[in-house]
């Protein structure tokens, strides 16, 4: 077990903050991790995975474990259907893009979303109609307190809109070590439903789509629409999408007719946080280094030397004025630490 002490996580975290973990280590298996639990005394560790939906706003006196524990592999196919597990620290985009050549469907709509393959349950990752729960199938997981492996199904990990147990009643209690996600192999089932891949994929000309050319729509709408981090710091949408009850909305929509809106089920409107955030004038605006991206008003950017409470301070002057204005209070996607 290496320890290091006061390592930068500027380049661990996608928001390219910089603060400091007073101590470090990485672990490259579940064992490794289990021997890092069982020999440090100095109190819960945080455990970073690809630091891509976090906001880190100072110093972390603890010791921060990284996630890198790799593999991935076919644990099973049968009847049209594949089994396939990855470890916790596997990059997602890079884990779809070996299904992909696999020949492995159902997670082609979540191309190119940032961060590591154990922390996809941890906020449901979903895009373009699609959410890690629709293919879920189990995960092993360390309990930090005790270093004991348990399993989890998917009813256990109780996923919601960008929600899972590991948010709630469980957060920071566990690291997430191995993910398997049941996928097809072929006939697929192809989610060209929203408007921007049917878009691309006709534009492109193309027919009858595989699950190649879906992947590749979904990387060229996100690389259209939202920065990425290794060129501008940020954290994809820093709020969540609002759900608010009908007659809510229906005032609203009395007061604002162009207002989009999903149905959520239940007596519940969807309404896109980035639509509200745009109409109070944010889009492009920035406070220091700190800014709302141009393209996609829910993304909060880093230009550079923003500090943690930087963002905070933006997000929050955000917060406010939609409330003002729409008398929706948005809640923060991204974990602020
Ligand atoms: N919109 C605006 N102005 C903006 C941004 C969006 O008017 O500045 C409008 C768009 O025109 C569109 C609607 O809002 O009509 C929805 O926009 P978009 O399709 O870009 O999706 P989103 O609701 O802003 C969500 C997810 C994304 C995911 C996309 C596509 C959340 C919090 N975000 O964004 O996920 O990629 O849908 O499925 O649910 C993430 O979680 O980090 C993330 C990037």
């Amino acid at each position: 077990m290496i320890i290091q002490d006061n390592i930068s996580l500027r380049h661990y975290n996608t928001f390219g903050i910089e603060a400091k973990a007073r101590h470090y280590t990485e672990v490259y298996s579940t064992s490794e991790l289990q021997e890092v639990l069982q020999q440090w005394k100095g109190g819960a560790p945080f455990i970073l995975g690809g630091g891509s939906n976090i906001l880190l706003t100072g110093d972390l006196g603890r010791l921060v474990v990284r996630n890198c524990i790799k593999g991935r592999e076919i644990v099973r196919k049968e009847n049209g259907k594949a089994w396939v597990a990855a470890g916790g620290g596997e990059n997602w985009h890079d884990f779809v893009l070996w299904c992909l050549e696999n020949e492995l469907g159902g997670i082609e709509n979540l191309s190119l979303i940032p961060g590591t393959v154990g922390a996809a349950p941890i906020q449901n990752i979903g895009a373009y109609g699609v959410e890690l729960r629709d293919v879920f199938h189990s995960l092993e997981a360390v309990e930090l307190s005790s270093g004991m492996e348990h399993a989890f199904g998917r009813e256990a990990c109780r996923f919601g809109y960008r929600e899972s147990i590991f948010k709630g009643p469980l957060k920071g209690q566990y690291c997430i070590t191995r993910v398997m996600v049941e996928l097809t192999t072929g006939p697929h089932h192809l989610n060209t439903s929203y408007g921007a891949i049917r878009e691309t994929l006709e534009n492109w000309n193309i027919k009858e789509p595989t699950i190649q050319d879906v992947s590749r729509a979904v990387t060229a709408i996100r690389s259209s629409k939202l920065p990425d981090p290794a060129v501008l710091g940020n954290s994809g949408s820093f709020f969540k999408n609002p759900e608010i009850p009908l007659i809510q909305f229906e005032a609203l929509q009395a007061r604002f007719p162009n207002i989009i809106h999903y149905p959520a089920g239940e007596g519940l409107i969807k309404v896109p946080a980035g639509w509200l955030i745009e109409q109070c004038g944010w889009k492009g605006q920035r406070i220091g280094d700190a800014g709302c991206y141009e393209k996609q008003a829910l993304v909060l950017v880093n230009y550079g030397t923003a500090s943690g409470p930087e963002v905070l301070e933006l997000a929050q002057q955000i917060v406010d004025s939609v409330e003002q204005k729409f008398g929706i209070r948005l809640a923060p996607e991204v974990n602020v630490v």
